[in-house]
């Protein structure tokens, strides 16, 4: 593997401010050369559940993350969705997805990321609650695009500040969702997808929670929510969407938490309207009418 020449690329990737993400950067970018690596050559999947893939690639990138942050920062904890599990009652602690979009990534489908996002955690916090985002650093190979933000210091792309969309209206926005691999019966989501579907330009469900929400916060996205996420897959792109300019809440407009089952990410300007709307819709009201595929088959016979 070659890995990017990231002594010269990250000063001019990561504005020098950003003191923990200009440390991260260089390991997000080595860990993303390595899954695109993987990419290019093809891996063989496995299934940890239902349709849930993990790939050897998956592995091989948390295991290099936890060993080059355990050089950086040798301090701070790490919660990987592979397992690393390191010095979790450390100040610090990193939620690193080191392959968000396996599903993707398996198929040959060219989206899908490395995601690092650091929690400080003050001394006395209890397990159960959550401490202050404060870093985020996130790499797609595919597109060599690395997002950093710092709390208080705001959102990059390649180095140049990014911000949330100006759109404020619903009808005129373009939107992200995903579905969960596990349990897929037991979730609700498809009706949320037509509704958003048939009052915006359009849902798109790329298949990477983390780009979902590094693209609500450079714009590419008026808005993303979904169900049941993990650590990992929010917490860079929850401060990403916050320090470009963008809320980040539970689909009633509650605050979000760390571990919270639902994730609501929005341009600001259009997250009443969309609260508004699930609450609707899980009251619901107001469900848009949609022909049945029986009766779209119905129609057609008589037609022909
Ligand atoms: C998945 C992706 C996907 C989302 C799933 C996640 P993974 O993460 O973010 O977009 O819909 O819920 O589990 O398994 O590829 O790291
Ligand atoms: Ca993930
Ligand atoms: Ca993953």
């Amino acid at each position: 593997m070659t890995p990017p020449d990231t002594a010269d690329a990250t000063p001019f990737r990561v504005p020098s401010s950003l003191t923990f993400a200009s440390a991260a950067a260089p390991i997000a970018l080595e860990a993303g050369a390595l899954i695109h690596d993987y990419f290019k050559k093809g891996v063989a999947t496995e299934y940890k559940a239902d349709v849930d893939l993990v790939t050897e690639a998956d592995r091989a990138s948390e295991k290099l993350i936890a060993e080059r942050m355990h050089a950086v920062f040798p301090a701070h904890g790490i919660y990987g969705e592979e397992g690393t599990r390191q010095r979790l009652n450390s100040e610090y602690r990193w939620y690193i997805d080191p392959l968000d979009g396996t599903t993707n990534f398996a198929h040959g489908f060219p989206v899908f990321c490395v995601s690092m996002g650091l929690e400080h955690r003050p001394a006395g916090l209890a397990e159960n609650q959550d401490g202050t985002l404060i870093a985020a650093v996130l790499y797609d190979p595919t597109r060599d695009e690395l997002f950093t933000a710092e709390r208080g210091k705001g959102a990059y792309l390649n180095g140049r500040p990014i911000h949330v969309s100006q759109t404020a209206n619903l009808c005129e926005s373009l939107i992200a969702t995903g579905f969960p691999s596990r349990k897929r019966h037991a979730n609700p989501n498809v009706y949320f997808y037509q509704e958003f579907t048939l009052r915006s330009h359009g849902v798109r469900r790329a298949g990477s929670a983390a780009i979902d929400l590094a693209y609500v916060a450079c714009g590419r996205f008026d808005a993303y929510w979904e169900f049941n996420l993990n650590p990992w897959d929010t917490t860079a792109g929850m401060l990403l969407v916050l320090e470009a300019g963008g809320t980040v809440t539970r689909f009633d407009g509650s605050p979000f938490r760390i571990d919270s089952r639902e994730v609501l990410a929005t341009n600001a300007r259009i997250r009443d309207e969309m609260i508004r709307l699930f609450d609707n819709m899980f009251a619901g009201r107001d469900l848009e009418p949609l022909l049945t595929p029986q009766e779209f088959a119905a129609q057609r016979a008589a037609r022909s």
